[in-house]
This record gives structure tokens, C-alpha cells and sequence, in this order.
């Protein structure tokens, strides 16, 4: 069974390098800086859109954030509704809601505002719209048959960096599972990376957000479907991060940091929609459905102990982090110690803590067993975690 499981694992890594030659080179036209939502704004005038769908949650509304983009599209000309049904780990039926609110209203594109949230519900209703609006049916891979209503994108936290990827997320309440949507036909045509809408993100959100980035980045560069390619955006993303999130947590208004942690999450997002994740976030989705534990939150946590697990064999990766960002030893084994602690050290910084409070010793082994189907099913890791390894570290996690 154990032999049986590792060949598996084998096609999996096989089929993700023969998958990666299928994803699209496109990126979303992408407008940087403080005016960038503007030039956004701009650009949907002059495409032919009645109507654009805004996709938020109802926090950004209050924050004052989504009233910036609806004064934006006013100034250009644009008419517009805002959905703000989303919440954390979006649902069915606020996918549901969101696509009933678009026929309503006669929408014929949709402008995601905000986290992996807003921008999750957004790819999956814009898609659910010319698909026969049932959006379960479009969960897993490549199962979206026409092209979305045009979707743009405008992240308001540096983490998910879904503006980029051809993933999307939606969480089934009655399973207690994350439902993966993969398709390239969800990557937004458009997004802005504007650091004044994250200017007011609070310090929690802003570290565990910033988390959530560097392990796309770390997972994509220890993946074994990396290429010289990803690996440049990676390490662009993991150098940023590490010179920048600790200013953006400290101080919000600091918007170089907050540009610059734009652009990291931007980065991990192009490295790691084409080589995927691993185990830290299997674990952290499976922690994400069960308790609801943000996922950057979540994946910044299983971190240390994921990489530790893998360290002998992503070694020289491992290293060549950790002479990027400058932290030492002679030996790539030293060096890989100290990129882990380097990992650590700045989670002590942000005040992200080492261990899930939520976590219930009697739910390890069902956790374990959901992250390791998640992971073998689709990740290209650079070692193979069985059952009790796993359990092993979900202890370790254990307050
Ligand atoms: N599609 C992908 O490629 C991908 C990748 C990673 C994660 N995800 C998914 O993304 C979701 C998590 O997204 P997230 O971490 O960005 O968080 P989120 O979208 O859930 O937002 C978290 C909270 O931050 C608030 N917030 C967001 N921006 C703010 C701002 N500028 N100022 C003040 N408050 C703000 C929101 O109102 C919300 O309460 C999860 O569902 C996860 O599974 C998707
Ligand atoms: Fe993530």
C-alpha cells in the first residue's frame, strides 16, 4: 500500500511537470503604485462594459476602500454594484449570491476587491456566469468550458497573490474541505497593485498575509517543478518579504514596504501558480476548514516544521535562501539551518506565534490523513511524507 502510495505520488510529480508546459505565459496587465487603481479604473472605460461587478466583503466597505475603486469608476465613466457577501474562505452560497446579484443587475464583467477572498469569490462567480451559473460544477482542473465575464483584479492584501494565479479557493461547510478551482481561464485580464488601499491593513493581517506569500514562494522554490523562471520571481518574492515585512507590519503607512510586499506576493504568485505548493499548505487548509484559521496564519506556522521535515532534501535550495537573504554558515547544511531559523526569527518579529491554539490532539490523525490526500494528490514536494511523519509534526504544532 505504502509502495503503491509513493508511485502515485511519482505520477503526480510526472503529470505536474507535463501540466506546467500547458499553463499559459499570459500575466494580467498589471498597473503598479499609488495611481494604479485609477489607471485600472481607466482601462474598464475603455473596453465596452455596461456594468462591472464589484466583489468585496462588507469590512472593505466600511474601511472606505471599495469607496475609493466605485470613485474611480465614477470618474471614468464606468457604472457599477457591489456584491459584499464575501467572507473569509468564501462559501457556495456566497458564489450563489454573487452570481444571482451579476444577472440582477445586469452585470457584464467583475472587479475582485480585496484579499484571496473577494478575489477567490470573484474568479469562480465570473466563471459560474457563462457556465451555467452551477458553480460546484466548475471545481478541479480545467473544468471551466467558455471563457469568465471579464475579471479584474485589485488585491488590498499581499498574500494570496491570486491576482496572478489560475487557482481559486471555495470552502464546502457541509464537508469540512477546501474546493480547488484550476483553470487557466481564471487568471484576471487586469489588476492594480495600489500600496494606499493596503495602507490600513492591521499589523495580524499584514503578518499573516505576508506569511501566506513567502511560503508560495519557499514551496515553489523547493518544488520539483521549479524552473530557472519561477525560481527568479521566487527569490525576488522571498528577498522582498524578508527586507520588508517586518516595516509594513511596524508601520502600515509605510508605503514603500507596503509596495513592496505588493509585489512579493505578485511574484510568489506567478512562481507558484506554475509549479504549486506543498505540505505546508495542505496542512494549512486542512487547519482552514476545520478551525478556520486564516491561511496565511495557518501556513506560517506548519512553515519551520514543513521545512525542517524537508531540509535534507531541498539542501541547496535551502542554502541558496539563506545567502539571499544574507543569513550564514560555511556548509549548504549550516545554511539551510539558518535559513529555518531565519523563518523563525522573523515570525518572532511579526508576532506570529509557533503554535495553533486551536488545534485538538484527538483531530490529528483525521488532519493529517486530509492534508496528506491534499498533498499526494497534487503537489510535487521534494520528500514524501507518510501518516505518522505527519502526525509527528501536527504534534509538534500543538500548543
Ligand atoms: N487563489 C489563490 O491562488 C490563493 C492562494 C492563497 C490563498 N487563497 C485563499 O485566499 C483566502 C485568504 O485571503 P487573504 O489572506 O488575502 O484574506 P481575506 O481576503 O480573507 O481577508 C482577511 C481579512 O482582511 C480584511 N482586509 C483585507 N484587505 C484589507 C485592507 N486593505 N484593510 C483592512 N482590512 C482588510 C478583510 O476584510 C478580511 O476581514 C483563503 O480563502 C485562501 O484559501 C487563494
Ligand atoms: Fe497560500
Amino acid at each position: 500500500m505504502f509502495a503503491l502510495k509513493r508511485i502515485l505520488h511519482g505520477l503526480v510529480i510526472a503529470f505536474s511537470r507535463v501540466m506546467a508546459r500547458f499553463l499559459p505565459d499570459r500575466v494580467p496587465m498589471t498597473f503598479v503604485g499609488t495611481d494604479s487603481t485609477a489607471e485600472l479604473c481607466g482601462f474598464i472605460a475603455q473596453a465596452a462594459t455596461k456594468k462591472v461587478l464589484i466583489v468585496t466583503d462588507a469590512g472593505l466597505v466600511r474601511a472606505g476602500i471599495v469607496g475609493r475603486v466605485t470613485d474611480a469608476l465614477d470618474g471614468a465613466g464606468v457604472a457599477w454594484s457591489v456584491y459584499d457577501g464575501v467572507e473569509p474562505d468564501p462559501t457556495f452560497a456566497q458564489v450563489d449570491a454573487g452570481v444571482s446579484q451579476l444577472d440582477r443587475e445586469g452585470c457584464d464583467a467583475v472587479l475582485a476587491v480585496g484579499g484571496g477572498s473577494s478575489m477567490d469569490a470573484a474568479k469562480v462567480i465570473a466563471a459560474a456566469a457563462t457556465n451555467g451559473r452551477d458553480a460546484t460544477r466548475l471545481e478541479g482542473l480545467m473544468k471551466v468550458r467558455t471563457p469568465p465575464v471579464p475579471l479584474a483584479a485589485i488585491p488590498t492584501t499581499a498574500g494570496t497573490g491570486s491576482e496572478v494565479t489560475v487557482a481559486a479557493v471555495v470552502s464546502d461547510t457541509e464537508t469540512h474541505t477546501k474546493k480547488f478551482f484550476i483553470d487557466p481561464k481564471l487568471l484576471p485580464e487586469l489588476t492594480a497593485l495600489d500600496p494606499s488601499l493596503m495602507a490600513g491593513l492591521p499589523p495580524p493581517i499584514t503578518a499573516a498575509t505576508g506569511m501566506d506569500a513567502l511560503t508560495h514562494a519557499v514551496e515553489s522554490f523547493i518544488s520539483k517543478t521549479s524552473n530557472p523562471q519561477t525560481e527568479r520571481w521566487a527569490t525576488t518574492a522571498v528577498r522582498l518579504i524578508f527586507a520588508n515585512l517586518p516595516k509594513a507590519f511596524a508601520d502600515g503607512a509605510d508605503l514603500d514596504a507596503r509596495k513592496a510586499m505588493a509585489l512579493a506576493s505578485y511574484y510568489a504568485g506567478l512562481a507558484f501558480t506554475r509549479t504549486s505548493v506543498g505540505y505546508v499548505h495542505a496542512i494549512a487548509h486542512t487547519f482552514g476548514a476545520y478551525y478556520r484559521t486564516p491561511h496565511g496564519m495557518a501556513n506560517a506556522i506548519a512553515l519551520p516544521h514543513v521545512l525542517e521535515f524537508s531540509k535534507d532534501e531541498a539542501r541547496s535550495q535551502l542554502a541558496r535562501l539563506a545567502d539571499l537573504i544574507g543569513v550564514g554558515g560555511s556548509t549548504d547544511r549550516e545554511k539551510a539551518e539558518a535559513f529555518i531559523a531565519a523563518v523563525r526569527d522573523l515570525m518572532s518579529k511579526i508576532e506570529i506565534p509557533y503554535t495553533l491554539d486551536a488545534l485538538k490532539r484527538e483531530d490529528i490523525p483525521a488532519i493529517a490523513t486530509q492534508a496528506l490526500a491534499e498533498a499526494h494528490m497534487n503537489y510535487p514536494v521534494p520528500r514524501y511524507m507518510d501518516q505518522p511523519e505527519c502526525e509527528r509534526i501536527l504534534g509538534a504544532i500543538l500548543a
